[in-house]
């Protein structure tokens, strides 16, 4: 029997990962929800997906734009078995004493305070961990990205001390009210949040992240300066660590894919679903080694990089999966993720 899963909030995320749950051969996905009606409610509709008002929404609302909503989400929950609540941050939180209520187990976003969960999640970093639990927060792009990258290098070689540098998107492409539309604002504190937030995941990480933003709504940027403890070879070495795992995709200098620009245009041409990049993009003249310490920039897709997370945080839940390879291998086979080693 597929699990059978409600997502509560279908915006930038919720809509990604309601597509991916619908892509699972183990999952069913029993309805959506939206606050209002929009050209979003009416693609959810023209999909085949159930609606149904949550938050502050009004059903006449919908009727009267022309949408056929099949209830509340209290409604919508009665019919699943766990809902993925993809609301804005800190909405989430709120909606916990629901789903608590209802007896539902759930999945958090990364805008929560981790304490909304029993467990932070990052597949690589922590699904063995996880498994089994009611309730998890799958971490925010940049954790996610920072998670991912971290679990690689400190299995393989250990991690003595980690700085990151994160150079932030400052608004997803649909958003029209956020900036700067010219200026870099310092983020003044210091460490930023993404540090502790990795260490929600890999507790006992040395990092320490600084963040900033800049006018690009396209992706994030990590530049990142890694100690480590045992010394790889050489940049081909940490080349085949990084593209031997899944959800990283490494550039050669032939492919010429010149920045953030150049990686969506890659994942226009291969006919992404809204041009989605879920895997950690790294550049191999992007990968330094001197001596013990490693550089590397990294590219992280903020709208789509905790698409697969949230998938494989389900798997974890219910244990439908105990292998956290075999669940990403799923996952990433199902939504098209770049193969290992490509
Ligand atoms: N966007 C990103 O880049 C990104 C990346 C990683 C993680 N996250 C995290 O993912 C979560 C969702 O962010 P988002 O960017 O997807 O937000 P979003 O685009 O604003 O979408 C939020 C959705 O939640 C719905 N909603 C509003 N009130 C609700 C309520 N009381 N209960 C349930 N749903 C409600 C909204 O419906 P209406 O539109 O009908 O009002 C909308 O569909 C946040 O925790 C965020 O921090 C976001």
């Amino acid at each position: 029997m597929a699990l059978k899963v409600a997502v509560n909030g279908y915006g930038t995320i919720g809509k990604r990962v309601a597509d991916a749950v619908a892509r699972q051969p183990d999952m069913t996905l029993v309805g959506v929800t939206k606050t209002r009606p929009s050209f979003e409610a009416r693609s959810a509709l023209d999909k085949g997906y159930r609606l149904f008002v949550t938050g502050e929404g009004k059903a006449q609302d919908f009727e009267q734009a022309g949408l056929t909503v099949s209830g509340g989400v209290e409604d919508l929950l009665r019919e699943a078995e766990v809902v993925i609540d993809a609301a804005p941050g800190k909405i989430g939180g709120a909606n916990r004493a629901l789903y608590d209520r209802l007896g539902i187990p759930a999945v958090f976003q990364g805008g929560e305070k981790s304490s909304v969960a029993d467990h932070s999640f990052s597949a690589l970093a922590n699904y063995a961990a996880c498994l089994g639990s009611r309730r998890l927060r799958v971490v925010s792009c940049n954790t996610t990205g920072i998670a991912r990258a971290a679990s690689r290098l400190s299995s393989r070689y250990g991690v003595r001390r980690w700085e990151a540098t994160l150079v932030r998107r400052a608004a997803d492409p649909g958003e029209s009210k956020k900036g700067p539309i010219n200026g870099i604002l310092p983020g003044l504190d210091f460490p930023s949040h993404h540090g502790p937030d990795v260490q929600t995941v890999l507790p006992g990480l040395p990092i320490h992240t600084t963040a900033l933003t800049v006018s690009t709504n396209l992706m994030h940027v990590h530049v990142n300066q890694v100690q480590l403890e045992r010394v790889p070879a050489d940049v081909e070495e940490l080349v085949r660590v990084f593209s031997g795992s899944p959800r990283f995709k490494v550039f050669e200098a032939g492919d010429h894919v010149e920045g953030t620009p150049g990686v969506v245009e890659w994942a226009r041409d291969l006919g992404r679903p809204r041009y989605d990049i879920m895997e950690n993009v790294l550049w191999r003249q992007g990968i330094h080694l001197a001596g013990d310490e490693v550089r590397f920039f990294q590219a992280i897709h903020q709208e789509s990089v905790v698409v697969p997370e949230n998938v494989d945080a389900l798997r974890a839940m219910f244990r439908l999966e105990t292998d956290p390879l075999r669940s990403m291998a799923i996952t990433d086979r199902t939504l098209g993720l770049s193969p290992r080693g490509a």
